[in-house]
């Protein structure tokens, strides 16, 4: 049954509502949403999986327009049974491991690990650890592999041993600092900002001083970065952007009447933000 009627709302599922990362999203779309005069509906699932499929079937039901699903547990199965079914178009964002013909918005993962790789040699680190979440997903993990990569070019071994792997929070962040640590690392690639705050407070609680002992570097670029003490060096998103672009495309999809349009897809570019959280090696 192809819902007809339009109730002028753009439904936005995010992981995780309390990463800034996801306000600055939301805030790019609700721009968009704003000059057509749409709503944006957002809910956040926290990877629970029942939980996201009962928000999409109550969003379905209420004639939702589009979606944008930045939720990474979102699977095919879902999209086909729930989505597809109403014909309502939808667009993944980075992190969702979803394939198909979807419309997709991401960044380039890839060159953001080799530009953190780049900046860590430069300033002469040679013992690195990467901060990955527990189940990185496909995004995190070119971030993983361009760091990896960018290193090995450079002669500076990195293997499975360099890793220590964490609930992909802040909290998370804060709770496996020993393991951090038990690496003797010189420099710490946090797979996003979150993780690197959340560090930052177990290192504070030692008395170990950033960027002096350790050094860290996130991913991402929140708004808190300048506002933590040393300011975190970091790769930048265009988060709100993102959002933007988000929007943008599903509107087109929205206007493509006749179903001519092809899978959009935009990768947009990261660069280096190089603030107090890293120097030279001692
Ligand atoms: O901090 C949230 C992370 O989830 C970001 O790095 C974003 O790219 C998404 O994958």
């Amino acid at each position: 049954n192809l819902i007809l009627h339009s109730s002028k709302t753009i439904g936005v599922l995010v992981p995780n509502i309390g990463n800034p990362f996801f306000s600055s999203f939301t805030r790019g779309i609700q721009e968009v949403c704003r000059e057509k005069e749409y709503m944006p509906l957002v809910f956040s699932a926290n990877h629970e999986v029942e939980l996201e499929r009962y928000y999409l079937s109550r969003l379905v039901e209420r004639s939702v327009d589009g979606l944008i699903i930045a939720s990474s547990t979102i699977t095919n199965e879902t999209i086909d049974e729930i989505l597809k079914p109403n014909g309502i178009p939808y667009l993944l964002f980075d992190q969702n491991q979803a394939h198909g013909q979807g419309d997709r918005v991401a960044v380039d993962d890839y060159q953001g690990g080799k530009l953190a790789a780049e900046h860590l040699l430069k300033l002469g680190h040679k013992k690195l650890v990467m901060y990955l979440p527990e189940q990185p997903t496909e995004n995190v993990l070119n971030r993983l592999a361009g760091f990896k990569n960018a290193l090995n070019t450079a002669g500076v071994a990195f293997d499975e041993t360099n890793i220590v792997k964490t609930e992909f929070t802040k909290q998370g962040g804060y709770k496996n600092t020993v393991a951090v640590l038990a690496k003797q690392p010189t420099a710490v690639f946090c797979a996003n900002d979150e993780l690197a705050i959340g560090l930052y407070r177990g290192l504070t609680e030692r008395n170990i001083v950033v960027p002096r002992q350790i050094s860290i570097i996130g991913f991402d670029d929140i708004d808190l970065d300048e506002y933590v003490t040393p300011a975190l060096t970091t790769i930048h998103q265009p988060i709100q952007q993102l959002g933007n672009e988000a929007a943008k495309l599903i509107f087109k999809r929205l206007s493509d009447k006749e179903g001519k349009l092809s899978q959009q897809l935009v990768k947009m570019p990261v660069n280096l933000i190089e603030r107090a959280s890293t120097a030279q090696v001692e």
